[in-house]
C-alpha cells in the first residue's frame, strides 16, 4: 500500500495566545517547506512551540498569522467539515499519551477511524487486523489498552494513525513515555512503516538520538526554525 505524501507550505507563521491581557507569541514568523514524503524531525525547547505548530499541521489549531497549505490548500480557509473530514482521511496522529479509548480492544481502537468514515465494519476490522499484524500486535487484537505495556500500547496508536493511509502522519512526542530502548523500537517501526506508504512523517522529539535517524531536522529556537546541517 503506497499514498501520495502531503506537501507543507509555511509561510511566516504566526500563533499568538492571549492570556491576562498578556500577549504570548509562541510561532514568530515560522517558514518551512515539507515535501511529499519526506521525514522531519522537530526538535526544540520545552515551550518552543512544537506541539503548536503539530496541531496546526494537524487542523487542530488555527494560526493567527501567515500561510499554511497542505496539497497547496490553504489551512485557514477550510470549514469545520472540510478540516474534520481531511484529518479523517490524511492526516494520522500519535501523541506522547497513546489517547486509546479504555473501553475497546486493541482492535477496536484501530477500527475507529475507518468506522468513522463510513465503511463497512468487515472491511474496517480486515484493515486493522493488518495495520496490528504489521506493528507486531496480531497476538494482542482482543487485548484492552490497560493490559498492554506502554510500548505495546504506543504501537496500538501508531497502527491507528496509520489505518486510513494517511498522506501525512504526525507524531507529538511519541515515545516519550516509553523506557530508551522501547522507543527506538517503536521509532524503528515508524520508520520503516513510513517507508512502505510513503507519507509525510513528521516527528517530535526531544532525543537528539532519535532525530538524528531523520534526514532532516528542523529546530525551534524564538518561535522560528533554525535547520540543522
Ligand atoms: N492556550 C494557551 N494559552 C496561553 N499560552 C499557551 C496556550 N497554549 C500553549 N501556550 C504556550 O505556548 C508555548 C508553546 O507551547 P507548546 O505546547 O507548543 O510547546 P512545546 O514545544 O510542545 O513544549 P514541550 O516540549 O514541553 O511539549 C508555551 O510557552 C505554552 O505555555
Ligand atoms: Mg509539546
Amino acid at each position: 500500500m503506497s499514498v501520495p505524501g502531503v506537501r507543507i507550505e509555511i509561510e511566516k507563521l504566526r500563533r499568538v495566545h492571549h492570556l491576562h491581557g498578556r500577549q504570548i507569541v509562541v510561532l514568530d514568523g515560522l517558514t518551512a517547506a515539507i515535501e511529499p514524503g519526506e521525514r522531519v524531525a522537530v526538535v526544540g525547547a520545552s515551550g518552543s512551540g512544537k506541539s503548536t505548530l503539530m496541531h496546526i499541521l494537524g487542523l487542530l489549531d488555527r494560526p493567527t498569522g501567515g500561510r499554511v497549505t497542505l496539497d497547496g490548500r490553504e489551512v485557514g480557509s477550510l470549514g469545520t467539515s472540510e478540516r474534520a473530514r481531511i484529518r479523517n482521511r490524511r492526516i494520522g496522529f500519535v501523541f506522547q499519551s497513546h489517547n486509546l479509548l479504555r473501553e475497546q480492544t486493541a482492535l477496536g481502537n484501530v477500527m475507529m477511524p475507518v468506522r468513522l468514515s463510513g465503511t463497512s465494519p468487515s472491511v474496517a476490522l480486515q484493515r486493522a487486523e493488518i495495520l496490528l499484524r504489521s506493528v507486531g500486535l496480531g497476538h494482542r487484537l482482543e487485548h484492552l489498552p490497560g493490559a498492554l505495556s506502554g510500548g505495546e500500547q504506543q504501537r496500538v496508536a501508531l497502527a491507528r494513525a496509520l489505518v486510513m493511509g494517511p498522506g501525512l502522519v504526525l507524531a507529538d512526542e511519541p515515545t516519550g513515555n516509553l523506557d530508551p530502548a522501547t522507543a527506538a523500537g517503536v521509532f524503528d517501526l515508524m520508520l520503516q512503516l513510513n517507508e512502505q506508504l510513503g507519507s509525510t512523517l513528521v516527528v517530535v522529539t526531544h532525543s537528539m538520538d532519535l532525530a538524528s535517524q531523520f534526514p532532516r531536522v528542523l529546530r525551534l529556537v524564538d518561535g522560528r526554525v533554525q535547520e540543522a546541517a
